[in-house]
């Protein structure tokens, strides 16, 4: 992992241990945990944090104001365990997706967690496990790799062609699924960090040949006019799972809310393996608050995927490598040495993302005046950083 994807203070050993506290080292962990960093961007305060592809527009107003009269008004059932099955949220979030993919989803089909991370883990549990397999091509979003290794699910890689700009191979997806039969194969798409899509096509191939189950990741559906995989659900009932989540357009990262489309049938399989109530009745209060105001919120989509094709050209004008991106984030190129020039950035007040592909850095698009001066520090250093193309 690049030294910029562990969070500071995290490694196994450096915590503090006041008098004879014991080490990580001393306690009985798992074998397969030890030695292992904590996952995590690093959290720094830099005036410009581009790192962690969130919307970086705050909430509007109106947005702040009715969640504060909701939470006011929980006073007579916060005593009281939350709705264990979301049904209103899910409700609420089938509707959204109806609207937003025009595929029709019924709130069965839905189902809710704390992040989408957390929606991934529920089907590791359930889907992967020792003895099972799950594939992904990569670069792609670290957390898969992460999750599989806590569910003892082993995790194969099939690298993406970095000479036809991190597209996913599909021939060599489907030989390697035909070799190695994985019962999980994930699909980032856009994908995270490199930022393109996969199409229709490509993804129907794939879950035609899968033996187990697809979990196509669209964290950053909205940033893209490509149609959902949720168009694929009524011809894939018994494999495809699309997950999704309310960190990255929605301006929700910090409510925690992702959730999955798929057969109701899913829903009945994380159902046996969630922990009871894992939803507070503050996540889905609020995640319903920000769904009614989706309309409102969306408008800043717009605003980042002009923001982010500006980005885009300016960097190419500079001279860097970049890949069309269809997300919120565009990664960009080539480098001799990234983690070196993510320090560049950072001595000059831009936080961006070295996610440990080596030549290639990762920055989210922020807000024009964010991005105004990611530009001007991506221009200052071109000369010093860049390698042939
Ligand atoms: C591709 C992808 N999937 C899932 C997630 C997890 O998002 P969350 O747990 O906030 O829903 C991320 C976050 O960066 C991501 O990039």
């Amino acid at each position: 992992m690049a030294p910029s994807d562990v969070t500071p203070g995290t490694q196994p050993g450096d915590q503090p241990q006041p008098g004879n506290q014991p080490q990580l080292a001393d306690l009985p962990l798992r074998e397969e945990l030890r030695g292992q960093h904590a996952y995590g961007a690093p959290q720094l305060t830099v005036a410009n944090q581009l790192n962690t592809n969130e919307n970086p527009y705050a909430p509007a107003e109106v947005i702040m104001t009715e969640l504060a009269d909701k939470v006011r008004h929980l006073d007579p059932s916060l005593n009281r365990y939350p709705d264990r099955d979301a049904t209103q949220l899910r409700a609420d979030l089938a509707a959204y997706v109806s609207r937003q993919t025009g595929v029709e989803v019924g709130p069965g089909q839905v189902w809710a967690a704390n992040g989408s991370n957390e929606v991934l883990q529920q089907l590791l549990q359930a889907f992967g496990g020792p003895g099972r397999r799950a594939m992904g091509f990569t670069p792609s979003y670290s957390m898969h790799p992460i999750l599989c290794a806590g569910t003892q699910t082993e995790f194969l890689s099939v690298a993406r062609r970095e000479d036809e700009d991190f597209q996913l191979d599909v021939a060599a997806a489907l030989a390697e699924m035909e070799r190695a039969r994985p019962d999980i194969v994930f699909v980032t798409t856009p994908n995270n960090p490199t930022g393109n899509v996969t199409p229709l096509d490509d993804l129907r191939q794939i879950i035609q040949a899968a033996a187990g189950i697809v979990i196509v990741d669209e964290a950053y559906a909205e940033f893209t006019d490509f149609p959902s995989a949720c168009t694929l659900l009524a011809e894939f009932p018994t494999k495809l799972v699309v997950s999704r989540t309310m960190s990255k357009a929605f301006d929700f990262a910090g409510g925690r809310l992702g959730y999955f489309v798929a057969s109701p049938a899913f829903v009945e399989a994380v159902m046996l393996v969630r922990l009871p109530y894992h939803l507070s009745s503050l996540t889905q209060t609020a995640a319903r608050v920000a769904l009614r105001h989706s309309a409102e919120t969306l408008k800043t989509v717009d605003i980042l995927r002009g923001e982010r094709d500006r980005v885009l050209s300016e960097l190419r004008r500079l001279g860097y490598r970049t890949i069309q991106s269809h997300a919120n984030f565009i990664f960009f190129g080539r480098f001799q040495d990234s983690p070196a020039v993510w320090q560049e950035f950072l001595d000059r007040q831009v936080l961006i993302r070295d996610v440990g592909v080596p030549g290639w850095l990762r920055a989210s698009v922020g807000l024009p005046a964010e991005n105004d001066h990611f530009i001007r520090a991506a221009g200052e250093l071109r000369r010093t950083v860049l390698t042939e193309q």
